[in-house]
């Protein structure tokens, strides 16, 4: 007998997110003025309709379990987003709801992925997915992008294995803002066609996409409707963090496992917030594209701050609300007040310390010597942060 944790437990890592956002509430709660760049959430709240509908579905004591796969006219109103939005038609039983992105994640790779299994990641990834995969049982394999961020089809050839299940993307993406062309998913749906993988396709940003971007699902691809497994969800779209609610949409062998799970874990998604998200698909859709048009103004300003900065490289942000900028210019020097600055890491403590601005190393993300900010704030706060994180990057000496 041993009262030690589980071997599982000494793989899996606290997520760098939650982590450095609660250090930054108790910094705040001590009375320091921090700007926080480093939160993955919209700031608007969430509009009124949604949130009308969640108080009715209280007054009207929709506050008890639901069918473990979510409600019915919420898996109806999913059906037919996605034939609408992405052209492809789901059954009944080919859409599960779940308790945000994330936990629908976690069900997806334990329905499709376990002991002995590879999962393969494209990185720079969400700080997520690993840790996910490793939580499945499965094991994750990394496979660097190109460095404009596309994918590169030629690695994550060689890195497909007889254990290879799946393949992970994100499109739009966090950290990177990249937005996958046509060409690139066409590759990867031949190529998981040939060697007979899943794609688990993360699309919780699709709706935040600028200028000519535009979204395509991986699903919607010949021959790809019964081996892709869409993640998305209400939290980036409608400023629904806090409500947790998210779904996939798959084969329906593949949602009767993930059900499995979230049966015997979360039992069923919250009902309140099933009640709003029909409400969020079904009503007006203004305030979408409202918040994607802010989202697009602020976009402009801090992508032209940040390359305004001499030895700041930030690719095209093309979707989601985070710019992913390389600082490796700055690496290495003696920063005035402060000393050596040799990583991504030390960058943003020191950051933090010195010019109180939050932000995410890129090594969470598997990419060092990046930083990772979200301009889901107003432009009164990115306008002082950018300044800040300028004032900081030039006080090295030469
Ligand atoms: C790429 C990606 N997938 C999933 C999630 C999780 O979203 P949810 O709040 O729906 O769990 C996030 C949240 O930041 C994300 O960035």
């Amino acid at each position: 007998m041993s009262t030690t944790l589980s071997n599982r437990m000494a793989t899996v890592k606290m997520s760098p997110t939650t982590a450095l956002f609660t250090k930054v509430e108790e910094l705040k709660c001590k009375g320091e003025d921090i700007v926080s760049l480093n939160v993955g959430e919209p700031d608007f709240p969430t509009p009124d309709n949604i949130k009308e509908a969640g108080i009715k579905a209280i007054n009207e004591n929709f506050t008890r379990y639901t069918t473990g796969n979510g409600i019915a006219p919420l898996r109806e109103a999913i059906i037919e987003k996605m034939k609408k939005d992405n052209g492809v038609t789901y059954e009944m039983n080919e859409v599960a709801v779940m308790v945000g992105a994330k936990q629908s994640l976690f069900c997806a790779l334990c329905a499709v992925a376990g002991e002995g299994d590879e999962v393969i990641i494209p990185y720079p990834c969400y700080v997520s997915y690993p840790d996910i995969v490793t939580l499945a049982g499965a094991k994750p394999v990394l496979v660097k992008r190109n460095d404009d961020f596309s994918l590169d089809l030629e690695a994550i050839e060689n890195a497909v294995t007889e254990h290879t299940k799946a393949v992970i993307i994100c499109t739009p993406d966090n950290p990177t803002g990249k937005v996958y062309s046509e060409d690139d998913l066409r590759g990867l749906s031949d190529l998981a066609k040939a060697k007979d993988f899943f794609v688990i396709s993360d699309e919780i940003y699709e709706k935040i996409i600028y200028g000519e971007n535009r979204h395509i699902s991986i699903s919607s691809f010949e021959g790809m409707k019964d081996r892709t497994v869409v993640v998305n969800g209400f939290s980036k779209t409608y400023s629904m963090t806090g409500w947790r609610l998210g779904y996939l949409c798959a084969r329906a062998d593949v949602i009767g496992a993930a059900v499995k799970v979230q049966s015997q874990t979360t039992t069923t998604p919250p009902s309140i917030s099933q009640y709003a998200a029909v409400e969020a698909l079904r009503g007006p859709q203004d305030s979408v594209e409202l918040m994607r048009s802010e989202f697009e103004k602020r976009r402009d300003y801090v992508q032209e701050k940040l390359r305004d900065i001499p030895g700041v490289v930030c690719h095209d942000i093309q979707g989601a609300f985070y710019a992913f900028f390389d600082i490796r210019e700055f690496l290495g020097k003696e920063y005035e007040g402060y000393g050596l600055i040799e990583n991504d890491s030390q960058f943003c403590e020191y950051l933090l310390e010195k010019y109180h601005v939050a932000m995410m190393p890129g090594s969470a993300y598997f990419a060092p010597g990046f930083v990772r900010i979200s301009f889901a704030s107003s432009m009164e706060v990115l306008k002082m942060a950018t300044q800040r994180i300028a004032l900081g990057l030039n006080a090295h000496k030469c």
